[in-house]
């Protein structure tokens, strides 16, 4: 029955965790709906899936893939571990807080793997269209095989995008950039930091592309770092040839001229200026519009399509919580399609839903508020569903710990170790501080 088949977009840790609520209902005895997963990628793992390609993918695809070789995690993992499979479970042992990429990889892979759902998943396989018939009430999507070079269309009752919001970078033109004598790239295709060694770096931007990929190729050897900021500076107590100074005005050959009337020489300008949600196989009717924030519009609970409550829309918000806020958005939207929680007819009332959340965003900008706010919000959604309950409380802790960590010591904060919010136990420190540690693949960092 078509109207019983649910259409996911994207195998990433949003996906995933879709697919993973809905195989444990069907392990609990529940009569699960058809799932199909669509992923133009040909793995899964969605930005944890290291691509060194840059523009196109190996299908021709603008690349998805953001993360960079050497990216350690920003937050301490103790504030994403999945509360239905621990970091203990997956390594047989409990790991440092700040696993790099390839170790948080292999960890949102154990537990897919372990759930057997990899046979849900189409992969190579683009989304290039999606239509809903008010009449039918179905959804018609339209992709592209890249494995058998075809395309086809197929019926759904419910879709689940999953697709991410930090692969279309946001790239501003500032003066002088079409005749800049030097390398000019955006943090979407930044890849390798030694490429940079020995220069004299300008980003822009003072979020955590800035911060990280600063921090990076400040570890790997470039001569120096000028962070040019157009609201305020990151304020970290930085290292000796790192610089914050205002706004850009424009480039002229090599130089850089700045707001203060200042200039300097650089070899390179990246642009470490976010990212765009991006959809571009959803029409006018079904496609969100929305900033980078943590109560996204348009989502009733952050997760239902205000203007079609059939449209699930996961992992859309700002971060600090990341795999554990997926999993909790995913199981709300199952339950929402098996019929166990139901969404108001009113539109009126999802409407209002959504107001409320954006005004309470709006309270404060202060970074703990944030972080308690997203708390509140995976709580919320884990009281609705079965989805194994655990310590929010210690969760939003190990961030404040992680956040007074970074003001204390911006190129240190990986050192320290948290304790798991679902088994107790305390990290290990790392065998490395991360300023030595140029090894970073998993086999080094188990070392433990
Ligand atoms: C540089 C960088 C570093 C980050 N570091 C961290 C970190 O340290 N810790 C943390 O918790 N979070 C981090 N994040 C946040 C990151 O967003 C989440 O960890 C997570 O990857 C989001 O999962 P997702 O599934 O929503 O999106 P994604 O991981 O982006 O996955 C989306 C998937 O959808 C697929 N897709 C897209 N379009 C289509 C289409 N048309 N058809 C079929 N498939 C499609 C893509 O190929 C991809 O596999 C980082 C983000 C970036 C950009
Ligand atoms: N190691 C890691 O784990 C790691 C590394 C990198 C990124 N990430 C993740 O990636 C995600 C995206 O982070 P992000 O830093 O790329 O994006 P972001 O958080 O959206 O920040 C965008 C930045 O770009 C600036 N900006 C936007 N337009 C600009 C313009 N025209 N001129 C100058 N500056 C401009 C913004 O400045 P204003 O403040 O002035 O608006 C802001 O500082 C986050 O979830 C983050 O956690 C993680």
């Amino acid at each position: 029955m078509t109207n019983n088949r649910v259409a996911v977009i994207g195998a990433g840790p949003s996906g995933l965790a879709q697919l993973r609520a809905f195989q444990t209902a069907a392990q609990n005895g529940a009569d699960i709906p058809e799932i199909v997963c669509f992923e133009k990628q040909a793995n899964w793992g969605g930005l944890w899936n290291y691509d060194w390609r840059t523009g196109l993918d190996a299908n021709g695809e603008p690349c998805h893939a953001s993360m960079y070789r050497y990216l350690w995690s920003n937050g301490p993992k103790e504030g994403l571990e999945f509360a239905d499979y621990s970091f203990e479970e997956h390594f047989g042992k409990q790991i440092a807080s700040y696993p790099p990429r390839a170790v948080l990889f292999d960890y949102i892979e154990g537990r897919v793997l372990k759930a057997k759902i990899r046979d849900w998943i189409r992969f190579d396989t683009a989304v290039r269209l999606v239509n809903y018939n008010p009449t039918t009430e179905l959804f018609t999507v339209t992709v592209h095989d890249y494995a058998n070079d075809t395309t086809y269309s197929e019926d759904f009752g419910h879709l689940v995008v999953a697709s991410g919001h930090f692969s279309t970078p946001n790239v501003p033109y500032y003066e002088g950039f079409e005749a800049y004598n030097g390398r000019l790239l955006h943090a979407h295709d930044f890849r390798d930091a030694r490429e940079f060694s020995g220069k004299d770096i300008l980003i822009l931007g003072t979020s955590y592309s800035a911060e990280d990929i600063g921090s990076q190729c400040w570890k790997y050897g470039c001569k120096s770092i000028t962070v040019a900021h157009r609201t305020a500076p990151m304020g970290f107590d930085w290292p000796d040839n790192w610089a914050e100074v205002p706004a850009l005005v424009k480039v002229e050959g090599k130089t850089a001229h700045f707001k203060d009337e200042t200039s300097r020489d650089v070899d390179a300008i990246i642009l470490c200026t976010g990212y765009k949600h991006h959809f571009p196989f959803l029409p006018d009717d079904l496609r969100l519009k929305t900033i980078n924030r943590l109560a996204a519009s348009d989502l009733y609970k952050g997760v239902a399509f205000v203007h079609n409550p059939k449209v699930f829309y996961i992992g859309m918000q700002d971060q600090w919580f990341t795999f554990n806020m997926f999993d909790a958005q995913a199981w709300w939207a199952r339950d929402v399609i098996m019929g166990k929680i139901e969404i108001p007819s009113d539109k009126s009332v999802l409407l209002a839903d959504v107001q409320e959340r954006e005004e309470r965003e709006e309270v404060s900008d202060d970074g703990k508020y944030a972080i308690r706010y997203q708390g509140d919000y995976v709580e919320e959604l884990i009281s609705e569903t079965d989805y194994p309950s655990f310590d929010v409380d210690g969760a939003c802790e190990a961030f404040y710990q992680w956040k007074k960590h970074k003001s204390e010591n911006i190129m240190g904060f990986r050192d320290n170790a948290y304790k798991s919010v679902i088994t107790g136990s305390m990290a290990p420190k790392h065998h490395t501080p991360w300023v030595d540690a140029l090894d970073d693949t998993k086999e080094v960092y188990l070392q433990n």
